[in-house]
C-alpha cells in the first residue's frame, strides 16, 4: 500500500529529465499519473513503464486551449484531480541587450502563463471537493508544485527572459497558497540548481528544440560553464534528475500537509544571492 493510493496526479514536461522522475515516484507510492508532455512517444514510453495505470496528455501547453484539455484528461479518465505539478520548461538563454520580444514573451509563456492555465483549469476539480470535505468537518490535502530555478530567485546573467518567468511562478505560488489554503490545497514551488538533464548537458551533444512558436535552438550550456558546476556547488556536483525528483514528491505528500506557500531549493547547497 502506498501513501498515494487512490490520488490522481498531472505532471507537466514528464516525458523525460526531471519530471518523468517525478511521474515515477508518484506512481511508485500508488497515484496515477496524467503523463503531460509535447513529445507523444516520450510520453507514451514513460506511461508504459510506470507502477500505476497511467494515461499521457500530447501538445504544446502554450497553445490555446492545451492547458484545459490536459485538465480535462485527467477529470475524464478518473474523475478527480488531486495532485498538480508544473514542470515543463527549457531554457532560451540570452543576455538583456540581445533578448527578442518573441523570446521574452516564451520564455513568460511556458514558465508563468502555462503554470497559471493549468490551476485556473484546475480550480474547480481541486477547490469544490475540499467544500464538500469541510461541511464535513474533514481535512483532505491536496498538492500544486510548481517549479522554478535558483536563476528566478536570485537571478542569473544571460537568462533574463528565464529568470523572470522562473521569478512570476513564485508569485504565482505565493499568490495561490494564499487563495486556496482555505482549502487544504498546499501551494509550493520547488528551486532547482544544475540538475543532470539535456537541458545542463555540452551544448551541441544533445540536439535542438522548438522555442516559442517557430524558432529552434541548440540545447545545452557551454563546456566551461559546465566546468565550474562542480566547484561552486558546496555537494560538489549537479544532481541526477532523479535527486531532483525527490524534492518535488516530498511536496505531493503527506510529509508537506502543513509546509504551504514555500521555495524549496534543491541545489545541492548552490546559491546565486547577492549579498546585502
Ligand atoms: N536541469 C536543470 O538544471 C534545471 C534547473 C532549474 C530548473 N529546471 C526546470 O526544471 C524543469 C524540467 O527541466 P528538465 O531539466 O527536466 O528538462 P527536460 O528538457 O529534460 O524536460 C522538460 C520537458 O518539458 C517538455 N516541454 C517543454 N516545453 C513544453 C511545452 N510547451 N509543452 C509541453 N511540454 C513541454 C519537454 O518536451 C521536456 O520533455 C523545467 O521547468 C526547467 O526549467 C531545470
Amino acid at each position: 500500500m502506498g501513501e498515494l493510493d487512490g490520488k490522481v496526479a498531472i505532471v507537466t514536461g514528464a516525458g523525460r529529465g526531471i519530471g518523468e522522475q517525478v511521474a515515477r515516484k508518484l506512481a511508485d507510492a500508488g497515484a496515477h499519473v496524467v503523463v503531460s508532455d509535447r513529445d507523444g512517444d516520450e510520453a507514451r514510453a514513460v506511461v508504459s513503464a510506470l507502477a500505476t495505470e497511467g494515461v499521457e496528455h500530447v501538445g504544446d501547453l502554450t497553445a490555446n486551449g492545451t492547458c484545459d484539455e490536459l485538465v480535462a484528461k485527467a477529470v475524464d479518465t478518473w474523475g478527480k484531480l488531486d495532485i498538480v505539478v508544473n514542470n515543463a520548461g527549457y531554457a532560451w538563454d540570452g543576455p538583456l541587450h540581445k533578448v527578442s520580444d518573441e523570446q521574452y514573451q516564451a520564455m513568460l509563456d511556458i514558465h508563468t502563463v502555462v503554470p497559471f492555465r493549468v490551476l485556473r483549469a484546475a480550480a474547480p476539480h481541486l477547490r469544490d471537493p475540499a467544500k464538500a470535505e469541510r461541511a464535513e468537518g474533514r481535512e483532505v490535502f491536496r498538492k500544486v508544485v510548481n517549479v522554478t530555478s535558483l536563476a528566478g530567485v536570485m537571478g542569473n546573467a544571460g537568462q533574463i527572459a528565464y529568470a523572470s518567468g522562473k521569478g512570476a511562478v513564485v508569485g504565482l505560488t505565493r499568490a495561490t497558497a494564499k487563495e486556496w489554503g482555505g482549502f487544504k490545497i498546499n501551494v509550493n514551488c520547488v528551486a532547482f540548481g544544475v540538475i543532470d538533464t539535456r537541458l545542463t548537458a555540452a551544448v551541441g551533444t544533445v540536439g535542438e528544440i522548438q522555442a516559442g512558436a517557430d524558432a529552434t535552438i541548440t540545447l545545452g550550456v557551454p563546456e566551461v560553464v559546465r566546468q565550474n558546476f562542480g566547484l561552486a556547488i558546496p555537494l560538489g556536483r549537479a544532481a541526477t534528475a532523479e535527486e531532483a525528483a525527490r524534492g518535488v514528491y516530498v511536496l505531493c505528500s503527506p510529509a508537506s500537509d502543513y509546509i504551504h506557500g514555500q521555495v524549496l531549493n534543491v541545489s545541492g547547497g548552490l546559491s546565486l544571492g547577492m549579498a546585502g
